[in-house]
């Protein structure tokens, strides 16, 4: 005798669900993203698509009150598909922007890969070539993108709005520093009216080892939420400063950053100077200002201990008050003070 189906059974009354049952088809996987203050980011997987989407917040999620306007998630998107569009290899592909709900939708970085940031602080294997062979491809990156949008017209016009770089660095950053350390205020203030008032191309904006993702095969640079059209040295003493400061929380690990931060500069001026840019000046200044920043202003690095914190504080209040060092020297004296 055969079986009678019940025709609402019939697998193609509700073919999702039955094709979840049989295995054929997984249900979607939803992942909150941590690591960042300023969204809501969460992974979304349903193979093969693996999307990241992200909410701009309004207030940060940090300890200080730290306020910043949602509209930036369309100055990511923006940026998104600019920089993808010049280095498709190395930033996710915009796919969907929802200016309403402050919103944006990207492709997702391959499962394996890692915030660098973790790795340089040793809490992860290395999974890439090597510090300075990333920080090699970071400073191709960088000049790639500055060689190709410096002075253009069309940058300078759509990456206008400078709200989230006075919100999220200006006044956190330089604000807070120049208010904490009067002696130096002056030269600070000078910085910061630099950064304001440059237009020499894109810059980033955020340019720091928690936004850049690394796997064995590949990096991937994200958050795009401070971009603006500004000045070149931002994002070279943003990285420098990142790379400082782990140099001298990691003292044994200092020549391994020091050789990093030289070959993302050597690889950042052979892309610039074969487009035959002028040099980016100042660098060692505003690097200096940034580690200030990252001791006494509102975002303070997390993993530095009482003591280094004092030994970046001293180095950066010496190099303000001084002129203008060349970055070689910066690294000169944080080699010193970390040995
Ligand atoms: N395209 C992506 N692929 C994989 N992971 C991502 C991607 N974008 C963001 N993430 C993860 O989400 C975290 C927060 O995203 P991010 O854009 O840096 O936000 P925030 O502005 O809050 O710092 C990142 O540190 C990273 O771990
Ligand atoms: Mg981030």
């Amino acid at each position: 005798m055969s079986t009678v189906y019940d025709p609402h059974d019939a697998p193609t009354r509700d073919p999702v669900a039955y094709l979840y049952r049989k295995a054929l088809l997984q249900p979607p996987q939803v992942v909150p993203l941590s690591g960042g203050v300023s969204g809501e980011t969460l992974l979304v997987e349903a193979a093969p698509a693996r999307l990241v989407l992200k909410r701009a917040l309004s207030r940060l999620l940090v300890a200080g009150d730290w306020t910043a306007k949602p509209e930036r998630a369309m100055t990511e998107a923006a940026a998104l598909e600019l920089l993808h569009g010049l280095t498709p290899e190395y930033t996710p592909q915009l796919v969907h922007a929802d200016r309403e709900q402050h919103t944006i939708v990207m492709t997702a970085a391959p499962a394996d890969w890692l915030p660098w940031k973790t790795v340089l602080l040793g809490e992860e294997p290395d999974p890439t070539h090597g510090t300075a062979a990333t920080a090699e491809v970071l400073g191709t990156v960088l000049g790639t993108w500055q060689d190709r949008t410096w002075e253009a017209p069309q940058v300078a016009a759509r990456f206008d709005d400078y709200e989230a770089l006075d919100q999220l660095r200006l006044s956190p950053y330089h604000g807070a520093v120049a208010a904490a350390h009067p002696q130096v205020a002056e030269r600070v203030v000078d910085l910061s009216a630099e950064l304001r008032s440059r237009r020499d191309c894109l810059v980033h904006g955020d340019f720091s080892p928690k936004n850049v993702l690394v796997g064995p095969d590949g990096l991937m640079v994200i958050d795009f939420e401070v971009a603006h059209a500004g000045a070149a040295v931002f994002d070279l003493a943003f990285l420098q400063c990142h790379l400082a400061l782990k140099a001298m929380h990691l003292p044994h690990r200092a020549p391994e950053f020091a050789a990093a931060a030289e070959h993302f500069l050597h690889a950042h001026r052979a892309v610039l100077t074969s487009g035959r840019r002028p040099p980016v000046e100042r660098t060692g200044w505003h690097t200096a200002c940034l580690l200030l920043a990252r001791v006494d202003g509102l975002s303070p690095a997390g993993y530095l201990r009482p003591a280094t914190a004092a030994a970046v504080r001293a180095l950066a209040l010496d190099l303000l008050r001084a002129d203008d060092p060349a970055i070689e020297e910066v690294w000169a004296k944080i080699m010193e003070s970390a040995c």
